[in-house]
């Protein structure tokens, strides 16, 4: 498994670690080595590919979009479909390994965090799957945007648990707060099903491995259907688990460039926004060393994005350090790109792509007009936009 610069401490370069409570330590040690041996085992591997197959839905197709092309007038833009998997968006890639994890480990109730509601969805419907309970934890703000996902988790048999607004926002960094607070005080019995590359080793390299899935099929979907690479790969990046699924086989790739979209919300100079690696700098925040919204007393800010999925103040440490080598580009996009992005995939495309995905789409769109035909850009389609679409109609209201 290519863990890109992963050192024996858990931490890429000066990114990552485990800074986490003591009782947090011997989970976080035994969780290492179920990973570790899991990962690297054939029977492991089999079951977790044929979820994948017979139940996710995978592979999942790699779609050129003509007509968005054409309209851009450069490059080619193909989009990895992870709208199409069951349940709508990439996180079942991730729940369905680590409830397997869990199940092995013995654990029988599972515990999530949840922005944009796709991951707790995600982390209720493996629960269903294997007979485990699951508590999800999402903050009143989110609650109140993506009502939809609420009455789904809840018809899956989850419990959902609100973090009302006790400081901060009430969005994606109260509820990992919340959950990671339970976490020290059940962790006999319970596995933490994190949603995204973030958090304590080895979250982000144990996320990665489930996630590199998305990057290797398109890889070799695109070879299959062009015989070539791809001159980029774009994704959005809230914690950043689409974004190194998609970038994982590429990174060795020095001709395939890398592109990650922050969400800019109403701007970087507004300092209403969530892009914590162009506007951000290091700090801890859930457990690892990272780039992150923070005040000069290392406070953490209050962000803001129409799209809850991306509406936190940190991102996975691995992302931090692409950005410091340079491998990786992370680049704002702002609400009213995104929504434009989402609003021409509808009508030029027939697909109504989740807001997340969105600014992917907006970015693919700005750099293909850079390009030229002969250039091929590959963007992670991460979900699909059914539960966003209050948020959109309100915006579009708001900016009448
Ligand atoms: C559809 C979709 N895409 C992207 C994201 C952002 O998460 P990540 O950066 O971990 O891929 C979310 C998070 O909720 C999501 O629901």
């Amino acid at each position: 498994m290519n863990i890109y610069g992963l050192n024996s401490n858990g931490k890429f370069g000066e990114f990552g670690g485990q800074y986490v409570a003591e009782t947090l330590m011997p989970a976080l040690l035994e969780l290492e080595k179920v990973f570790y041996e899991s990962i690297e085992d054939d029977s492991f591997q089999s079951q977790y590919r044929a979820i994948l197959r017979d139940y996710v839905g995978r592979p999942s197709p790699l779609y050129y979009a003509r007509r968005l092309s054409e309209y851009c007038g450069g490059a080619q833009i193909w989009l990895k479909r992870e709208d199409l998997n069951h349940t709508g968006a990439h996180k079942i890639n991730n729940t369905v390994g680590q409830a397997l994890l869990a199940r092995k480990m013995g654990k029988k109730r599972l515990i999530a965090e949840t922005g944009a509601g796709m991951h707790g969805v995600a982390t209720a419907t493996v629960a269903a799957l294997f007979g485990m309970t699951c508590d999800v934890y999402m903050g009143a703000e989110d609650i109140r945007r993506q009502a939809q996902n609420v009455e789904r988790m809840k018809m899956l048999g989850a419990n959902l648990i609100g973090v009302e607004l006790k400081s901060g926002t009430a969005t994606l960094k109260d509820a990992m707060n919340e959950a990671l607070r339970n976490w020290v005080a059940t962790v006999e019995n319970t596995f933490y099903v994190i949603g995204t590359a973030a958090g304590p080793h080895p979250y982000p390299a144990m996320v990665k491995a489930f996630q590199s899935v998305i990057g290797e099929e398109a890889k070799s979907q695109l070879k299959a259907a062009c015989g070539r690479l791809p001159s980029q790969v774009v994704a959005c990046v809230g914690g950043g688990s689409n974004a190194i699924g998609m970038f994982a086989p590429f990174i060795d790739e020095p001709s395939v460039a890398l592109y990650g979209a922050e969400a800019a919300g109403d701007g970087i100079d507004t300092g209403r926004h969530a892009a914590s690696l162009s506007g951000g700098s290091v700090g801890v925040l859930h457990g690892n060393k990272t780039y992150l919204l923070q005040d000069e007393y290392g406070q953490i800010s209050d962000t803001h994005s129409v799209s809850a999925g991306l509406d936190y103040p940190g991102v996975g440490p691995e992302h931090s350090y692409m950005k410091s080598t340079g491998r990786a580009n992370y680049i704002p996009i702002d609400d009213a790109q995104a929504v434009d992005a989402f609003q021409k995939l509808c009508r030029l495309e027939g697909i109504i792509p989740a807001l997340e995905s969105s600014h992917a789409v907006a970015l693919a769109m700005v750099n293909a007009k850079k390009l030229s035909k002969d250039d091929i850009i590959v963007v992670c389609l991460s979900g699909r936009g059914d539960k966003d679409m209050d948020s959109v109609l309100e915006y579009l209201k708001k900016n009448a």
